[in-house]
């Protein structure tokens, strides 16, 4: 599913309006509108240091084949650390969240964009043994706010269907006025 989305801001205000469409492969179409502040995040970055959560915004300490392998513990296929390198190279954000006891990464989430007007949201996992606490709010609070922050008003995304309950408190709603996402797809060669 592919999630994008429109945020109007007012510089006079701390509160700023997102809207954001999401589409997905299997022709699921989902946008979202709803203010949002780039001040608050719904915890802080001193009380996930408290819970052993280290925030990291670089790639400089990030082990990649630690990071594919959360990526295939959550269902994504394994990819090439090589060419996950590159693609975290191209990334305009990233963010993501190193547990400190293991010093492994358990959370991540990055966009790309063209730095001015629009970005889209990849990759946001949470080790599966991690979920449910609050880190992948943690990351997405934090991206959302990072891009808003740079004046970035147009933000999209790709989501399976089962994880729209997560992206809708975000911001994200489908189809703002009646905006739907498309996917390009390379037509089979029919068999002989
Ligand atoms: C989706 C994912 C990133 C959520 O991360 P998480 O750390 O488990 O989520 P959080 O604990 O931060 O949850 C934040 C809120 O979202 C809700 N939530 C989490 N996953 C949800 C889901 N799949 N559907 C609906 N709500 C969800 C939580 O209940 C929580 O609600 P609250 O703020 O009212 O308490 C994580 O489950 C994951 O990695 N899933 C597998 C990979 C994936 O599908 N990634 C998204 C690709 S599009």
């Amino acid at each position: 599913m592919l999630l994008h989305g429109n945020m109007i801001s007012n510089p006079a205000r701390t509160h700023l309006t997102l809207k954001t469409s999401h589409t997905h492969h299997r022709n699921l179409t989902i946008f979202a509108q709803q203010p949002i502040t780039t001040a608050t995040c719904s915890i802080s970055d001193e009380d996930l240091l408290s819970r052993g959560f280290n925030l990291h915004r670089s790639i400089s300490h990030l082990n990649l084949d630690h990071l594919n392998s959360v990526f295939v513990a959550v269902g994504f296929p394994k990819r090439d650390t090589t060419k996950i390198r590159v693609a975290l190279e191209h990334t305009d954000s990233l963010l993501w969240i190193e547990y400190e006891k293991t010093s492994r990464p358990v959370a991540f989430a990055r966009a790309t964009g063209d730095g001015v007007f629009n970005a889209i949201i990849w990759d946001v996992v949470v080790d599966p043994s991690f979920q449910g606490i609050g880190l992948g709010k943690a990351v997405m609070e934090r991206l959302v706010n990072e891009l808003l922050e740079k004046g970035i008003t147009n933000i999209a995304l790709y989501s399976e269907p089962r994880v729209l309950g997560f992206y809708r408190p975000l911001g994200f709603v489908a189809d703002p006025d009646g905006i739907r996402g498309m996917v390009y797809t390379r037509k089979q060669k029919k068999k002989k």
